[in-house]
C-alpha cells in the first residue's frame, strides 16, 4: 500500500507516470489502494462537477461495417447479424424524443458503412444543427479523411468520438485485421484534435491479451493526446466473433483504471460506460463512485436496438428512451448524483 500510495500521490500532483510507475501501480492494486484512489478521484470530480453527472443521448443508426474486429459483434464477418439503417426522418426523431427528455447532446455512432457517404452525413448533421442549436452534435463512425472530418465539423458538428482501443502496436494487430493499425487510428484522433473537434478516446479493459504494460502505454498516450472524453469499458465477449470462447475484462480493473484517469486528466468526460453497466447490474453506479461524470443512455428506436450488439447481454435493448433517462435519474440520485439538462461541455 506504502508504495502505491505514493504513486498515487505523485500522480494527483503531477499528472505523469514513467512506464514502470503505471506498471506498478496497476499491477499491485489493492482495494485499499483502490478505496485511497476513488476517493481522490471524487474530490477531482465534484471539483469541477460537482455531484452533476452530463448525459448523451446515443442515436445507433447503421450497424454495416466495412472492418472486421475480432472482438466486435457487429464485424462485417458476422453473417448472423441483422443489419440495419435509421433514415434521416428516424435519425431527426430519435432527436426529437431526446430532446424532450431533457438531452443537449446526440452521439451519431455507427458502424464504418459506405452507404453513408460523405454528402449524406453533411445532410444530416446540417440538418440536426439547424434543428438543435442549442445541442451539441457529437460523431462516432470510425476513421475517415482530415478532409472528411473538417468537412463534417464544418457542418455542424462539435464532437468526435474515436476509442485508440489499444495504444500498443502489436496489441492492436492482435485485435484487429491486417489492414487495420494503431499508428493510422492514432493519426486519426490528431487531425481530429487539429480541426478543433472536442474529442473523445478510449480502450477495452481486459480485451484477449491485454497486460499491465499496455494499460500504461494507453495512459501515456492518452497524456500526451490530452482528449476531451476518455470512454473505457470492459471487454465482453460476442458469441458470434472470433473472441467468443476469451475471458470478458473485470468490473473492478475497469473502476481502477476510470479513477486512475480522473486523477491524470482531472477535467476530463468520463463516461460509466453501457459495457461497465452489463457486466455488473450496479456498474454505472460504481463507475461514478470511481470518478466517471457522464453517462450514455440509448436513444435509438427499440426496433432495431437489439441489432446494435457489440457485445453479449448488451443492457437496455428493450426500454425506451424515456425508461432508460429515469432509469439513470434514480440511479443518480440513489447515490447522491443528479442527471442535467447540459450540453456538458469540457470545464
Ligand atoms: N466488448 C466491449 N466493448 C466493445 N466494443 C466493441 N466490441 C466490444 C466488445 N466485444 C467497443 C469498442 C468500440 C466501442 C464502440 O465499443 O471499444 O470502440
Ligand atoms: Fe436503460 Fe436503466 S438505463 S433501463
Amino acid at each position: 500500500m506504502g508504495h502505491s500510495k505514493q504513486l498515487i500521490d505523485k500522480l494527483e500532483k503531477t499528472s505523469k507516470l514513467t512506464e514502470e510507475e503505471w506498471i506498478s501501480l496497476i499491477e499491485n492494486r489493492s482495494q485499499d489502494t483502490a478505496e485511497y484512489l476513488f476517493e481522490r478521484a471524487r474530490k477531482w470530480q465534484q471539483t469541477y462537477y460537482g455531484k452533476r453527472i452530463y448525459t448523451r443521448g446515443l442515436i445507433e443508426f447503421t450497424n454495416y461495417c466495412r472492418n472486421d474486429c475480432y472482438y466486435c459483434g457487429i464485424r462485417r464477418s458476422n453473417r448472423n447479424a441483422q443489419r440495419y439503417r435509421l433514415t434521416e426522418e428516424q435519425i431527426l426523431e430519435c432527436c426529437q424524443i431526446g430532446y424532450e427528455l431533457g438531452f443537449r447532446t446526440f452521439v451519431l455512432q455507427g458502424g464504418e458503412d459506405a452507404w453513408f457517404t460523405q454528402e449524406r452525413l453533411e445532410e444530416i448533421v446540417h440538418a440536426i444543427r439547424v434543428n438543435y442549436e442549442d445541442c451539441a452534435i457529437t460523431l462516432s463512425f470510425g476513421e475517415r479523411s482530415k478532409e472528411s472530418y473538417r468537412r463534417l465539423f464544418e457542418a455542424g458538428a462539435n464532437r468526435y468520438l474515436l476509442r485508440h482501443e489499444t495504444a500498443d502496436e502489436a496489441h492492436y494487430a492482435s485485435l484487429h485485421p491486417a489492414q487495420l493499425s494503431a499508428a493510422h487510428r492514432k493519426q486519426c484522433l490528431w487531425n481530429l484534435k487539429e480541426i478543433g473537434y472536442q474529442t473523445g478516446t478510449g480502450f477495452m479493459v481486459g480485451s484477449p491479451g491485454q497486460t499491465a504494460a499496455h494499460l500504461a502505454r494507453d495512459m501515456m498516450f492518452i497524456r500526451e493526446l490530452e482528449p476531451h472524453m476518455v470512454g473505457i469499458g470492459p471487454f465482453v465477449p460476442h458469441h458470434d466473433t472470433p473472441f467468443a470462447k476469451e475471458m470478458g475484462g473485470s468490473v473492478e480493473l475497469t473502476l481502477f483504471m476510470i479513477g486512475l484517469l480522473r486523477l491524470m486528466l482531472p477535467k476530463l468526460l468520463l463516461p460509466a460506460t453501457t459495457a461497465l453497466g452489463t457486466i455488473d447490474p450496479q456498474g454505472r453506479e460504481k463507475g461514478i463512485l470511481a470518478g466517471a461524470n457522464v453517462v450514455m443512455p440509448n436513444l435509438s428506436p427499440t426496433s432495431v436496438r437489439k441489432k446494435y450488439e457489440l457485445y453479449d447481454n448488451k443492457i437496455c435493448t428493450g426500454d425506451e428512451a424515456a425508461e432508460c433517462r429515469a432509469c439513470l435519474n434514480r440511479r443518480m440520485e440513489n447515490i447522491g448524483y443528479e442527471l442535467v439538462i447540459d450540453r456538458g461541455d469540457v470545464k
